[in-house]
């Protein structure tokens, strides 16, 4: 039986998919399950026999950290403690999601998982210590890293560009901060690869798609191939500007570039983000939420 915390969320919600797909057993829960709350985490299992913990619940709102350091530290961190000796007394494994906003940015050539860490917001600290505790109290772990995810069940940047795109005539996307898109689909798939087939070693993991851009050719990628799919319609000018044009409360890393060879080499295909993101843009799921004209203003992790 593998438990899913927070099934709710834009991985979670398609990790959910996935599992009730493969016909595997599984319970899951969200914000009804307090996972910083370890009597409502062992309320809610009761005698259950656990194999795998997935957990997928977050607290990522990385502006809202820097004002809230105790939900960020609380869910992000404390949690993860309380998920892992959870995983320990019952003889189950963690899969643990984690982020690169742990690396400060500054490697341009990006990120192994053996770097060290060196996180410039109150996010990236608090989802460090999460690791931290998933990795000292529990050998039987899989923290996997990843970056800039969107997918269908939540707020992220596709959606919001979509959203400005299709009102404005002109709009202004970051281009100094670099990164690797991720469609939440890959990585639920991955998650689930890795706990059925059981042939990577337990361990810390980088994985996004492919390649990397920047927010504003990212923005540019989104907005062909919503010309191409005709969800967009009119011409807009995007013009790059540099971070400093938005100022926000938590800093971002400028170049948070995960390397993945650890993956690659176990025999896992990552596939080019632009590949990801049509088949993203082509889904029912995508194409039901954009019809719904859902203007989301969200942030960018
Ligand atoms: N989004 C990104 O760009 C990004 C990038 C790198 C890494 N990650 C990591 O990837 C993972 C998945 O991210 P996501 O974007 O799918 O997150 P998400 O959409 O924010 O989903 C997280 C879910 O956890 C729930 N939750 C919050 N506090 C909880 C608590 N105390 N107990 C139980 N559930 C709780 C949230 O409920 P509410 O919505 O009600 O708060 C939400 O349903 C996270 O570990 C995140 O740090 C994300």
């Amino acid at each position: 039986m593998i438990w899913l915390a927070g099934n709710k969320g834009m991985l979670g919600s398609d990790l959910e998919k996935l599992l009730k797909e493969s016909g595997a057993g599984f319970i899951s829960s969200d914000r009804e399950v307090d996972i910083s709350d370890i009597a409502a985490v062992e309320k809610f299992l009761g005698n259950r026999k656990i194999e795998w913990i997935i957990n997928a619940a977050a607290y990522t709102d990385v502006d809202g950290s820097e004002s809230d350091k105790e939900t960020a530290f609380r869910v992000n961190a404390e949690a993860v403690r309380n998920l892992a000796e959870t995983a320990a007394a019952r003889s189950a494994g963690l899969v643990h999601i984690s982020t690169d906003y742990i690396f400060d940015g500054k490697n341009k050539s990006g990120y192994s998982e053996d770097d060290k860490p060196s996180p410039i917001n109150t996010y990236g600290m608090s989802k460090l210590k999460g690791e931290m505790y998933a990795r000292d109290i529990l050998p039987e772990h899989y923290i996997i890293r990843t970056s800039w995810l969107y997918g269908a069940g939540g707020r992220n940047f596709v959606f919001t560009m979509l959203d400005i795109l299709g009102r404005k005539d002109e709009i202004k996307v970051v281009s100094d901060q670099r990164g690797s898109p991720t469609y939440s689909a890959d990585l639920a798939g991955l998650l689930l690869n890795i706990i059925s087939e059981k042939r990577l070693g337990f361990g810390t993991y980088n994985f996004s798609n492919g390649g990397s851009c920047s927010w504003y050719e990212f923005a540019c990628a989104i907005y062909g191939m919503g010309m191409e799919l005709g969800i967009l319609k009119k011409e807009v000018n995007i013009v790059p500007v540099d971070t400093s044009a938005f100022p926000r409360p938590a800093a971002r890393p400028a170049y948070s570039l995960l390397l993945k060879d650890k993956i690659k080499n176990s025999g896992i295909t990552v596939r080019d983000w632009k590949d990801a993101l049509g088949d993203f843009m082509r889904s029912a799921e995508f194409l039901k939420r954009a019809a719904g004209g859902e203007g989301i203003d969200n942030e960018i992790e």
